[in-house]
């Protein structure tokens, strides 16, 4: 009996000088292992009489039972250990300067989209996708542009099968259709995207950019279109005035339509947009026509709202004083380390949007 009280203060002097990890291995495999000092009284069990037997095996229980309990405490006292060690040869020093990144650039239409999202997400725009392989449907015939509509000979558009169903989309105007079948209004989207057309000149790439806005709701109005796009031009070209005008137009999908011209002049060899007698065109917009409405299953009585599409590449130019828009599809490294963005510039409307 006393032997057992003798022996259990023996194993636990050994855990106190325990250091490390394999002394705890070694100690559990000297106890509770097969020819552990423990393990081999609970074989001894069987030799002893049964009056005393009950007794020593209860106490021979605690005793296991204490051993194990002492082996899992220090089992996890190492398994912090090591961890905080980890921690600690892998923490950073915050207030070290950020390394400067001399490898890869925001492309000048990456900026240009972060910039927009920003600024209409100020207005409680969300974004919105579309794929670049639309059906014919929405790309125009739910845009009010039935087959034969001389506005698709306009578009030259790049067709993916001979039946003329699938093709590259020839604006992101489809994303409309998309959104309003998709989503109960209010509607208050942008989406940005890469839209086709079989085109190509200095100002012309057969690939471009267009953002697409759409604001549907009971009683949203052209002036809330004006409002909106002054805003927008304002924070994007970083001016205080903008001089805009509304020119009447014709888009199949709007009634009534308007091309918007922005203000701008040019003075040895800068352009100042805003101001200035020269007129730019920038965008074309106007209310959401009834049609789309009902083919996009909203019905036109309650709900009545504006769209616009607004040339993206085209705002990366002049904002950036970007000349030819066929050097933004060339990946000529050099270009682009001139022209992109470091990539820690995320652009915010509180910071500025573009430093
Ligand atoms: N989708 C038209 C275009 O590509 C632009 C537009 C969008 C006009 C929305 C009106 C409303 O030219």
């Amino acid at each position: 009996m006393n032997d057992l009280s003798k022996l259990e203060q023996e194993i636990f002097e050994k855990f106190s000088l325990i250091k490390t990890k394999e002394n705890l291995e070694s100690l559990k495999v000297e106890t509770l292992g097969k020819k552990g000092s423990v393990s081999k009284l609970f074989q001894e069990l069987a030799t002893i009489d049964k009056e005393k037997k009950k007794e020593f095996a209860s106490r021979l229980n605690i005793l296991k039972a204490k051993i194990l309990d002492e082996l899992s405490k220090y089992t996890l006292k190492f398994e912090q250990y090591e961890l905080q060690k980890k921690l600690e040869s892998q923490t950073i020093d915050i207030t070290l300067p950020v390394p400067k990144i001399t490898q890869g650039k925001i492309h000048p239409v990456s900026q240009v989209i972060d910039e927009l999202t920003c600024i209409f997400a100020e207005l409680g725009f969300s974004v919105a996708e579309g794929p670049d392989v639309e059906n014919e449907y929405n790309n125009f015939t739910a845009l009010n542009t039935p087959p034969n509509h001389p506005a698709r000979d306009m578009h030259d558009t790049f067709y993916l099968d001979e039946a003329k169903q699938l093709l590259l989309r020839t604006h992101t105007s489809p994303v409309q259709i998309r959104t309003m079948l998709n989503e109960k209004p209010p509607y208050k989207i942008i989406a940005p995207g890469r839209t086709y057309r079989c085109d190509s000149d200095q100002t012309h790439t057969p690939m471009f950019h267009q953002l697409e806005g759409l604001y549907v709701d009971k009683n949203v109005t052209m002036a809330d279109l004006r409002g909106s796009l002054d805003y927008f031009l304002k924070k994007f070209f970083e001016v205080d005035k903008i001089k805009m005008r509304f020119r009447p137009s014709h888009f199949p999908f709007t009634e009534p339509s308007a091309e918007v011209d922005i203000g701008y002049e040019i003075k040895d060899g800068k352009i100042t947009i805003g101001e200035g007698d020269k007129w730019l065109e920038i965008l074309g917009c106007g209310m959401v026509h009834p049609n789309v409405l009902i083919n996009a299953k909203v019905d036109p009585k309650k709900y009545q709202g504006y769209a616009f599409g607004v040339g993206i590449d085209r705002l990366a130019m002049l904002k950036y004083g970007i000349n030819d828009l066929r050097s933004f599809f060339e990946s000529d490294v050099r270009w682009l380390e001139h022209f992109g963005f470091n990539s820690n510039d995320v652009p915010t409307n509180y910071r500025g949007l573009a430093r």
